[in-house]
C-alpha cells in the first residue's frame, strides 16, 4: 500500500520550497544543492504547541475598524542607540524580530546586551539558549559587564518547553538562541530544517502578538545552506535585521531588511570591543578614518542610509588585463551597476576600458545599493584610470543614467550638512538639486548635469 508509507519530499533549505523530486538548484531562489529530504506533514493540525503548553490564547474576533485604536506607539527604549534606531525607534512589544548573521559575527553578544538593559529597566528577561550552557552565557555575560537581577537563562531546545518556561515565569521580553536550535515534537522533521523553523517561528509570532511581548529570533546565515535560514522567515517575522560586513574588521554594521513599524534600510552601527558591542555615533569618521590622501581611484561620496547620512570612500582599481576582456571584481556594490558605468563611460566619454580589470570597492565593509553613489563610482574610476587624484577636500554624489546625465537624488540638504560637518570644501553634485538649497558658505557648490560635466569639475 503506498500511501501507508511516510511520504516524503525535498524543501531547499534556503527558501523553503518544495519538490517532490531532489534538484540541485532551486527553480525558486536559484541556490545549488540545498534540497534536503523531509517528512511530509499531514495537513491535520494537532493542538498548537501553545494551547498545549498551557500558555491562554486570545480569542479574536472582527473590530470595526471605526473603533480600532491607533497604535499608541509605545515602544521600549533599550537605551542601546545604534539598536534601537534600526528598530525604527524601540522595540514595539508584540513584535517578533529576527537576527540573523554569519556564526560568530555578534549576535549572542548583542542579544546579551539587549537582554541586560530590558531586564534592568522593564522586568524579567527569559533568555533561551540552545547553542551555549547557562555557564558559558554567564561567563559572556561577566565579560560584558551584566548581572540584572531580572535575567532568566534556559538551555532547552524543545519548543513546548520553552512554552511552559514561558508561561511559569511571564516574562516580558524573549530571545531564542538561535531559532534553529529549537524545534517542535509536532514535527518530525529534524531542528534546523525548513518546516522546523518555520514552524518554531509561527509558534513564537503567535505568543508574541497574544502575550504583547517582544520576541528576538537569532538565526544563523551559512553559506552552505545545511540548515534552513533566516531567508525562510523574512515573511513571517515583522522585523528582519542582518548583520551586515566582515568579521575581520572590529566594526559591524545592522541593517533593518524588513520592518513592519519603522523604516527598512536603517543601519546600526557598532564596534567589537573587549566589552562587547559599542555604538559608533559617528560612522562618516569611522568609514573615513583610513582614507588615503592624494592616491588616485579614490572617491568620498554622501550616500544616504535609511534616515543617516554617511560619508564613505570608495576605491577603484583599474589595470590592464593579461586577457583580452577584462573582469570587474566589487566589494559593497552591485557587480551589474559598475557593468553599467563602465559601459556608459566608453559611449559617453570615450575611455576604452573593456581590455581592463576593474575592481570598485566600499571601504569598510559596508554595502551602499543607493543610486547616488553612482557620480562616486564614475569619479573613482576615473581617477584610477587617469591617474590623477581627486582633491581630498572634494565629495560627489548623484545618481548617473545610460545617457551620461547626473540626475537628481533625495535628501541633498541632509548629505551638504553631513559633508560640511565632515570638514569638505567642495561638492561636485546634480545640477538639479540646486533649487531651494539652503545656503551653506562652507562649501563650494557645483551642480553638474552630465558625467562630462562632472569630470571636467573633478580633473
Ligand atoms: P558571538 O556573539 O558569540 O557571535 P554569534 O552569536 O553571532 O555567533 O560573538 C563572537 C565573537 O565576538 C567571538 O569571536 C568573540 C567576540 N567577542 C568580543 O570581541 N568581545 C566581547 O566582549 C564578546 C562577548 C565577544
Ligand atoms: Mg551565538
Amino acid at each position: 500500500m503506498a500511501n501507508k508509507a511516510p511520504r516524503t519530499v525535498y524543501a531547499c533549505q534556503s527558501c523553503g520550497y518544495q519538490s517532490r523530486k531532489w534538484l540541485g538548484k532551486c527553480p525558486d531562489c536559484g541556490s545549488w544543492n540545498s534540497f534536503v529530504e523531509e517528512r511530509e506533514q499531514t495537513a491535520a493540525k494537532s493542538t498548537s504547541s501553545i494551547a498545549r503548553s498551557g500558555l491562554r490564547l486570545r480569542e479574536s474576533k472582527p473590530v470595526p475598524f471605526t473603533e480600532i485604536e491607533a497604535q499608541d506607539e509605545s515602544r521600549e527604549i533599550t537605551g542601546i542607540e545604534e539598536f534601537d534606531r534600526v528598530l525604527g525607534g524601540g522595540i514595539v512589544p508584540g513584535s517578533l524580530v529576527l537576527i540573523g548573521g554569519e556564526p560568530g559575527i555578534g549576535k549572542s553578544t548583542l542579544l546579551s546586551q539587549v537582554a541586560d538593559k530590558l531586564a534592568a529597566l522593564y522586568g524579567q528577561v527569559l533568555y533561551v539558549s540552545g547553542e551555549e550552557s547557562e555557564r558559558q552565557i554567564k561567563l559572556r555575560g561577566e565579560r560584558l559587564g551584566i548581572n540584572p537581577a531580572g535575567l532568566f537563562l534556559l538551555s532547552e531546545t524543545n519548543l513546548e518547553n520553552i512554552f511552559s518556561e514561558i508561561e511559569r515565569l511571564q516574562p516580558r521580553a524573549v530571545i531564542i538562541d538561535s531559532v534553529q536550535t529549537v524545534f517542535s515534537e509536532k514535527l518530525e522533521s529534524a531542528p534546523g530544517s525548513v518546516s522546523q523553523v518555520r514552524e518554531v517561528a509561527g509558534q513564537f509570532l503567535l505568543l508574541a502578538k497574544n502575550l504583547t511581548v517582544p520576541v528576538f529570533l537569532i538565526g544563523h546565515v551559512t553559506k552552505e545552506g545545511t540548515i534552513a535560514g533566516p531567508k525562510a522567515l523574512e515573511h513571517i517575522v515583522d522585523t528582519v535585521i542582518y548583520f551586515e560586513g566582515e568579521r575581520h574588521h572590529n566594526h559591524r554594521i545592522l541593517r533593518a531588511a524588513k520592518n513592519r513599524f519603522g523604516a527598512a534600510n536603517e543601519l546600526g552601527i557598532f564596534e567589537m570591543t573587549g566589552q562587547g558591542l559599542v555604538g559608533v555615533p559617528n560612522p562618516s569618521e569611522l568609514f573615513l578614518s583610513e582614507r588615503p590622501i592624494g592616491a588616485s581611484g579614490s572617491a568620498v561620496v554622501a550616500a544616504m542610509e535609511g534616515t543617516r547620512p554617511m560619508l564613505v570612500e570608495i576605491q577603484a582599481l583599474v589595470s590592464s588585463s593579461k586577457f583580452g576582456t577584462g573582469r570587474r571584481t566589487t566589494q559593497g556594490v552591485e557587480p551589474n551597476r559598475v557593468a553599467l558605468l563602465v559601459a556608459m563611460l566608453e559611449k559617453r566619454v570615450g575611455f576604452h576600458l573593456s581590455g581592463d580589470d576593474i575592481f570598485v570597492n566600499m571601504v569598510g565593509g559596508i554595502s551602499l545599493a543607493e543610486p547616488a553613489v553612482d557620480l562616486g563610482m564614475v569619479a573613482a574610476i576615473t581617477s584610477s584610470f587617469r591617474n590623477i587624484p581627486i582633491n581630498e577636500h572634494t565629495i560627489v554624489f548623484g545618481e548617473v543614467g545610460l545617457a551620461g546625465e547626473v540626475r537628481a537624488t533625495s535628501h541633498a540638504a541632509i548629505r551638504l550638512r553631513e559633508a560640511a560637518r565632515m570638514g569638505f570644501k567642495r561638492v561636485v553634485m546634480p545640477k538639479n538639486n540646486l533649487t531651494g538649497l539652503p545656503e551653506d558658505d562652507r562649501l563650494e557648490i557645483v551642480g553638474v548635469r552630465s558625467v562630462t560635466d562632472a569630470l571636467d569639475a573633478l580633473f
